[in-house]
């Protein structure tokens, strides 16, 4: 829900906090700070903002520190000021603390402490945290620590002790102005990985903050802390229990994260998807024979042949890909099927009976109510797994197997490159399970010739961008819009809603487009933009009567349709043209033009597309 970094290192350390805070700016941008360390004090910068408005108020002068903190957040307790803006440090002033996630208990905390004689600046859960780790540090014995603790000990004592109070989530960058060589970070819920570099080391909340200097890294897990100094690293578990990790290949580049001549991260990502949905299909298609190979579910395909239902569970557009991947797998796979909000799932106490397979769908890889819902699933003993695009993100590591997307970040915080390939993993396995169960090989084969042909379908639908600006600049007056559509289209008319509104925040509101007559149809008035997804589709007479309902009314509607289709031009005063595909595959395709809607009107309206208000890329907190 926010980007932390910290490096410790032989170069000054805020050029590469500053720079790697740019690259994390997507993860949550309501207020930024640094804290840089040296001979015993702390250079602490911050304020409310963006990172341009800390870069503003950093000293002229850089004293070359090699050790610091730097983080942007994403506010959950606390105005997002300057006073509440991490770096965050402890009354005693030794200790600074950068923190992703919520502490559950501050509050219990804070009064504990406040009763010990402690003082608070902030509004925060974090600045709990850096306070608790004061206290322990100050008061080694309090802590219950045998040894005359000194040093570095005595620092990471007063972490271990700490997080042991705390329940929650975080990720953790800590320092302690005794100790200007000496890193700590520790992990519970959100994410936190370690680049390795040539005597210098980054903890960072994801790899794009990185990549830029090493691609060495080791992702922490649960309840590990990593103590970092000039000599090396050593991991450890919170009961401080010694624990050995594997450095691994962080696997992406800094020019993907680059905007590579774009205005936006979002118009990158809805361009990128003919290459990036071809690298989700590469390898794991054999047409000759109608199958898919998914690694990572072969030693899964027996379960998963005889399972009896699938739940899949996710938040927003993972969502609504997981009510497509709901349809595939009924209609393909012949799998009763169910898509749930994971935030709902996680508390609902649900029956998950043997032979359920639960499917966590999720492009960060790090939303803490998918995450709940897949201990839920484990507890009730599914087997989960996960469609996730950030490779060691903790989903990939929590889930019993998976498939990753492969299409590379998403820096964009309105998902689009990660909808179609989600959309195509789960045709994948659906056709692979069918296939297994009762498709006969040339109706898979079929089905996974179309499914090939889709990427250079987008590209086709991708060269109307400027037709579908005109359709959003005629349009952009309008504050309410529906979008509708049937079948297969339906999760696709949410999805179009859900871009429209978050970053072009007109208000818009995706419906099976037979729900109309029931109740919605009231909010027709004279010019009110109609999305309908017409393709020719086994709806497709039904839609058009909703769409003359709409027109009779006196609705604008704005119309997705086949490529050809002359019949549908008298129903549409705006009419985008898809190319002709399969039912089941035509999310993938009538996306598109929702997604290049959403993009222009947002632009037209001078948002800040990539990161809009409110929100954040990935949502590590309840
Ligand atoms: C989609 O555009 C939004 N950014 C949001 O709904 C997002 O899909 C949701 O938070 C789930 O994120 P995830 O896929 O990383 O789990
Ligand atoms: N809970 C902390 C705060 O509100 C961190 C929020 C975050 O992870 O962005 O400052």
């Amino acid at each position: 829900m926010c980007g932390i970094v910290a490096y410790l290192g032989h170069k000054p350390a805020r050029p590469i906090l500053v720079e790697g805070l740019k690259r994390l700016e997507y993860r949550g941008y309501d207020s930024a700070g640094v804290a840089l360390l040296s001979d015993g004090a702390v250079a602490l910068t911050k304020t409310a903002g963006r990172i341009s408005a800390l870069e503003a108020v950093l000293p002229a002068e850089d004293a070359g520190q090699n050790i610091g903190l730097g983080h942007t957040r994403w506010a959950t307790h606390g105005a997002p000021t300057t006073t509440n803006a991490h770096p965050h440090v402890d009354c005693t002033g030794k200790i600074i603390v950068v923190h992703n996630g919520i502490i559950e208990n501050y509050a219990t905390l804070k009064t504990w402490l406040a009763g010990k004689g402690c003082t608070f600046a902030s509004e925060t859960d974090s600045e709990v945290v850096a306070t608790l780790i004061g206290h322990f540090y100050a008061n080694p014995a309090e802590s219950g620590a045998t040894a005359a603790l000194e040093g570095a000990a005595r620092f990471e004592w007063a972490v271990q002790q700490a997080l042991r109070e705390v329940v929650g989530t975080y990720g953790l960058a800590i320092v302690c102005t005794d100790l200007p060589h000496v890193l700590i970070g520790a992990k519970k819920g959100s994410p936190l990985i370690l680049g390795v570099g040539e005597n210098e080391y980054i903890l960072a909340s994801d790899a794009a903050a990185i990549v830029e200097h090493t691609t060495q890294a080791i992702y922490l897990s649960d309840d590990e802390i990593v103590t970092i100094t000039p000599e090396g690293f050593r991991t450890k578990t919170r009961a401080n229990v010694p624990v050995t990790k594997e450095l691994q290949e962080v696997e992406f580049s800094l020019e993907q994260i680059e905007l590579a001549g774009c205005d936006h991260y979002m118009q990158k990502e809805i361009a990128e998807q003919p290459t990036s949905l071809a690298r989700t299909l590469q390898g794991r298609i054999d047409l000759q024979n109608g199958r898919v190979v998914l690694g990572g579910l072969q030693s899964h395909l027996r379960t998963l042949t005889r399972t009896r239902r699938i739940i899949l569970a996710a938040c927003g557009t993972a969502w609504h890909a997981g009510l497509v991947g709901e349809f595939l797998f009924e209609q393909l796979a012949r799998i009763p099927a169910e898509v749930e909000y994971a935030s709902e799932l996680r508390y609902r106490n649900p029956v998950i009976e043997d032979g359920t397979i639960v499917i966590a769908i999720s492009q960060s890889g790090e939303t803490a109510d998918t995450l709940a819902a897949i201990e839920q699933a484990k507890e009730r003993g599914a087997l989960v797994l996960g469609v996730v695009n950030v490779v060691g993100s903790t989903i990939a590591r929590t889930t019993d197997a998976g498939v990753y997307l492969r299409v590379g970040p998403e820096i964009g915080v309105a998902s689009t490159k990660a909808f179609t390939a989600q959309v195509a993993v789960l045709a994948m396995m659906a056709i692979e399970l069918g296939r297994r169960r009762h498709i006969a090989s040339e109706h898979a084969a079929d089905l996974l010739t179309e499914l090939t042909a889709i990427p250079s379908k987008i590209e086709r639908i991708l060269d109307q961008g400027p037709h579908i600006r005109s359709i959003a600049e005629a349009n952009i007056e309008r504050n309410n819009w529906l979008f509708l559509g049937r079948g297969f289209n339906y999760p696709v008319a949410l999805e179009g809603a859900l871009k429209l509104k978050e970053i072009s925040y007109i208000h818009a509101e995706g419906l099976p487009a037979a729900e109309m007559k029931h109740g919605p149809i009231a909010l027709i008035t004279e010019g009110l933009p109609a999305v309908f997804i017409a393709t020719r589709c086994a709806h497709y007479d039904k839609i058009i009567g909703n769409i003359e309902e709409v027109r009779s009314r006196g609705g604008r509607t704005i119309v997705v349709a086949d490529e050809g289709d002359e019949h549908i031009r008298r129903y549409a005063d705006h009419l985008i043209t898809v190319p002709e595909t399969v039912d089941a595959l035509q999310p993938m395709l009538t996306v598109v033009p929702l997604q290049l809607l959403a993009y222009h009107a947002a632009v037209l309206r001078g948002h800040d597309v990539d990161k809009p208000r409110n929100l954040a890329k990935s949502v590590t907190v309840e």
